[in-house]
């Protein structure tokens, strides 16, 4: 009897018609995809129990009264008030996915109980009636709750349906402080059921509750996290949650998109310390991957929005920019413009060119250089390099931020056009050397040390991410902790 709802809702994982016909439509690609592993589930379990406990907890059930006919006494009025559920204990607990739902399930948990009674007594023996109160103490044993759920997508966000639900209790034990014999007699043959009866309806109201207001919380996430002037990144969930017998998988659109004038909110929120672990090969709890799709559309973007441009007018060897400097070895410019002061403007010519392999990410950009002399207020560009250069990008979790780290490959130069003569090869080398040293790599690290948001609840953190190179796709496998209060609060 005991197992009978654990076992009606498992089998409805198997029994209910499959919903999944829907996803035959068409299937959307996500570039990032979320996978949360059996010790991720149990994790997300052991979570929710923990929350459902603390919103039962100190919840009061209504008040039982009842008249009750006792022989020898007469005609009692019993009522029990502030019947209170204290503390509940929860030994064993399941979850379990299947191809219609998520199942959580708690077996042989206990809860402890306490109220007050009061009882008047009227007979044809005292008149006058008699009457008591005290307080009892109730031990609920056995208690076995139930639930299945199911994630759908709705228009990008998760919708999460309560499929069934329910609560039983074993058996439950009355101590009686105080009151008479029969009163104990009383609450044993006609009360205990009533308190049986409130305990299961209380947990049930709370498991309804509880899954409303992750479905509202669910459903509340952004659709996009804005990062910055330019871009956004399209957080829209994609197709219906995957789910099998030890996963789940959540599929995210995960595209860059030129940000428009609506400025949505950051959902996911910042995370705290670089936390890597190297070398750890135990099962994690959640996978995110991101395809190098991410990254292009990244690169795309930002190179749309015309952002990858910059006018360098100061150098950590400020002569550089004056043509004083230049004098013996670019004569012609001297000649043409005598200490004036130079600058530098860089853009990026094409969208870089973005790969995931299997040790770092290739990023392949092309930039030019244009040398401008600034002569009586004007800008008078002089001559035009134009460099083909490669890096590579280490990843890195900081935070709950998936960043990167550039380190220059090689380069190469070319001379587009000049109107102070020809440039020696070695000079167009040793300056661009500088500028990508000293000027462009630090941007971009500086850029990319911002990082791109992982799909992670606010409150929850990453903790001993690994990163696997798996090209084209990039996966951070991470256990998850929580470092928020209370949750389901609203
Ligand atoms: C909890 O479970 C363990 C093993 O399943 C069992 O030995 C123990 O008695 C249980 N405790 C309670 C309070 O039910
Ligand atoms: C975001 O992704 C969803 C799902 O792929 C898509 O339907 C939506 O059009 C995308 N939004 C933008 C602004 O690209
Ligand atoms: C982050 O690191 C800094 C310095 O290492 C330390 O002072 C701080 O307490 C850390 N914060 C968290 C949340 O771990
Ligand atoms: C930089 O060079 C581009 C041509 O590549 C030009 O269109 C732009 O006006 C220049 N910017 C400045 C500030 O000189």
């Amino acid at each position: 009897m005991a197992s009978s709802i654990c076992f009606l809702l498992f089998s409805l994982l198997f029994l209910s018609p499959s919903t999944r016909g829907g996803d035959l439509r068409h299937h959307e690609e996500g570039f990032i995809s979320l996978v949360i592993s059996d010790k991720g589930l149990d994790f997300a379990k052991e979570f929710l129990i923990q929350q459902a406990v603390a919103s039962i907890v100190a919840s009061k059930l209504p008040e039982i009264e009842k008249t009750v006919q006792v022989p020898l006494v007469g005609k009692a009025k019993v009522v029990l008030s502030d019947i209170t559920i204290n503390d509940i204990q929860v030994n064993s607990s399941a979850v379990k996915t299947g191809d219609t739902g998520i199942v959580v399930a708690v077996s042989g948990a206990t809860a402890d109980l306490s109220l007050k009674w009061r009882y008047s007594v009227s007979s044809w023996l005292v008149p006058i009636g008699i009457s008591d109160s005290g307080t009892a103490t109730v031990k609920v044993n056995d208690l076995q709750v139930g639930l299945t759920v199911n994630i759908r997508n709705q228009k990008g966000t998760l919708k999460l349906i309560l499929l069934d639900y329910g609560c039983q209790v074993g058996d439950l034990s009355i101590k009686l402080h105080g009151g008479a014999a029969w009163l104990y007699q009383v609450l044993v043959d006609a009360f205990a059921g009533n308190i049986a009866t409130a305990v299961e309806e209380a947990i049930s109201k709370k498991i309804k509750e509880g899954i409303s207001t992750l479905d509202y919380l669910l459903q509340s996430l952004p659709k996009t996290i804005a990062l910055d002037e330019t871009a956004s990144l399209n957080i829209s969930f994609v197709d219906n949650p995957v789910l099998s017998d030890s996963a789940i998988e959540l599929d995210i659109n995960g595209l860059f998109t030129g940000r428009n004038e609506v400025l949505v909110p950051r959902g996911y929120r910042r995370g705290s310390n670089i936390s890597v672990s190297y070398g750890d090969h135990s099962p994690k709890m959640i996978t995110i991957s991101l395809h190098e799709n991410v990254f292009k559309s990244g690169s795309l973007v930002y190179f749309n929005a015309d952002s990858m441009k910059w006018i360098v007018d100061e150098l950590p060897d400020q002569d550089l920019l004056n043509t004083a400097e230049w004098r013996f070895l670019i004569p012609q410019l001297y000649k043409q413009y005598p200490n004036d002061d130079m600058n530098l403007n860089i853009s990026i010519s094409s969208p870089p060119d973005i790969q995931v392999t299997n040790k770092d990410v290739g990023v392949n950009i092309f930039i030019d250089i244009i040398i401008d002399v600034l002569e009586a207020g004007e800008v008078i560009p002089v001559a035009c390099i134009s460099v083909d250069f490669s890096a590579s990008c280490a990843v890195e979790i900081v935070g709950n931020n998936l960043a990167g780290r550039l380190k220059l490959r090689k380069f190469s130069t070319n001379l587009k056009w000049s109107k102070i003569g020809k440039l020696h090869l070695n000079l167009i080398q040793s300056v661009t050397s500088t500028i990508l040293k000293t000027v462009l790599m630090p941007y971009l690290n500086s850029q990319l040390m911002k990082g791109i948001p992982l799909p992670i609840l606010s409150d929850f953190f990453l903790e001993n991410a690994q990163i696997l190179y798996a090209p084209p796709w990039i996966s951070v496998c991470s256990d998850v902790s929580f470092l928020g209060d209370y949750y389901l609060k609203h």
